[in-house]
């Protein structure tokens, strides 16, 4: 199994260029499954989810032209379209789900394994299906299988989420472009994410508005368009390497990027200390020596991602005092902190906060990855960490992380894939 081998304490300095969105990509392809049009998108990610999710989609019938050298796809959807979505491959994805919506929008039916638990928590999809089920959506489980199919075609309603989610929003979004009359969503996620996918869907044809902060209207549409579409930069990705920079007291360039879609991290990370110069498509982040201790909270955007929150934590291991975190999003998300205290970390997790004392400095060790968002936290404290570490599963990494050792290596990273 490959491994990452860190050799640490160094700055890094230099230009990183930000891949395409995972978290956009994967609606957005699962969403090609409305139209049976001619569709290209670029700026994909280079990353294993996106490789899964074409898979998904060829299992059920897309015939996608997948352009690595140009991150492109270009996909049609013309006929023989299966409705059927194997364990195989939703076990190793969990956004494998987001295929339900546009299935049941065009098809009427679906069967779809459910996704199951993962390492961050249950991450259950009863919002989803209940959602789906006031468009007029029956189902059943049997197997680990949704069975779903709504005989009249979907009819749209007014649904408000009981809670925010990323992944039911996206379900919902798309299957209520095709469904009859007007959707109304309330309390929706409004991560730039699904900001992406309402792009997209509007390019294609389809008829969303936001007629409130959280709230959408949707009209159905019957018939959708060819249509080009790039995908956004990943906001994840430009945090992990704005840390990384504020960490290690380097000099960084984060190229390509929308720097207002990172307000928060960008305030957080001035607020620690980083100084941030923002021109354009690009900021430059510089890391000093004092880091200031601080408490947060992770929400919805445009809260302080979930997604961010191992990354910060390995930040405020260096701060000048103590630091708390509350995740909000996941209840099981703080696996990392057990290997960043093995690696000379002193971090205590009461329930669902993290306290943090800084002033720590890491030692090399031999770790293992949990998640994807843990893997690379493990990265950032090898990074500062005097010696070698080695970092164990990193499948988990390459789910989401384009090149990440390439990437470090260009600005100065001594860090290399072994076997
Ligand atoms: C998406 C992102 C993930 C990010 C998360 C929160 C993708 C592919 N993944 O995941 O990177 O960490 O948003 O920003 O975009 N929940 C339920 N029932 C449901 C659905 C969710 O209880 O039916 C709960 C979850 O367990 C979690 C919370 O709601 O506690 C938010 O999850 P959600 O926003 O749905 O996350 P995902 O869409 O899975």
């Amino acid at each position: 199994m490959e491994k990452l081998e860190v050799t640490g304490a160094k700055k890094l300095k230099g230009t990183i260029k930000i891949s395409g969105s995972k978290n956009s990509s994967l609606p957005i392809l699962a969403a090609t499954l409305l139209s049976s049009k001619k569709i290209k998108i670029y700026n994909l990610p280079k990353v294993e989810d996106i490789e899964t999710m074409i898979l998904l989609l060829r299992s059920l019938g897309s015939k996608i032209k997948y352009n690595k050298k140009n991150k492109s796809v270009d996909i049609s959807n013309l006929k023989n379209i299966k409705t059927f979505a194997s364990y195989n491959l939703v076990k190793t994805m969990r956004a494998g789900i987001i295929v339900l919506g546009p299935l049941l929008a065009r098809f009427n039916r679906a069967k779809v394994s459910l996704p199951g638990g993962c390492a961050i928590g249950a991450r259950p999809v009863d919002i989803h299906l209940k959602a789906l089920s006031k468009l007029g959506v029956k189902y059943k489980i049997v197997q680990g299988y949704i069975y779903a199919e709504a005989p009249k075609g979907l009819i749209g309603n007014v649904i408000k989420f009981p809670k925010i989610s990323v992944g039911a929003t996206e379900n919902l979004i798309i299957a209520a472009s095709l469904a009859k009359g007007e959707t109304i969503l309330k309390n929706c996620a409004i991560e730039p994410e699904i900001e992406d996918l309402i792009n997209f869907l509007r390019k294609m044809g389809c008829n969303i508005k936001w007629t409130g902060k959280r709230t959408v209207k949707i009209l159905g549409v019957k018939s959708l368009k060819d249509l080009n579409y790039k995908i956004m930069f990943d906001r994840i990705e430009a945090g992990t390497y704005m840390i990384a920079s504020a960490l290690t007291g380097g000099n960084l360039k984060i190229i390509n990027i929308i720097p207002k879609i990172i307000k928060t991290e960008i305030d957080i990370l001035k607020k620690v200390g980083a100084t941030i110069r923002i021109k354009g498509t690009k900021l430059r982040i510089i890391g000093r020596k004092k880091i200031k201790n601080i408490k947060l909270t992770t929400s919805p955007y445009p809260g302080f991602p979930t997604d961010l929150q191992a990354q910060l934590m390995v930040l405020l291991c260096k701060s000048f005092g103590r630091s708390e975190i509350i995740e909000r999003i996941f209840e099981n998300r703080f696996m990392h902190a057990s290997e960043l205290n093995r690696m000379g970390a002193k971090i205590k997790i009461l329930g669902n906060k993290a306290v943090i004392e800084g002033n720590i400095n890491f030692n090399a060790a031999e770790l293992m990855a949990t998640d994807l968002r843990a893997s690379v936290s493990l990265i950032l404290a090898a990074l500062t960490a005097k010696g070698k570490s080695i970092v164990n599963r990193i499948y988990h990494l390459d789910r989401g992380y384009e090149n990440i050792e390439k990437k470090l290596k260009n600005v100065g990273a001594k860090i290399r894939r072994i076997s």
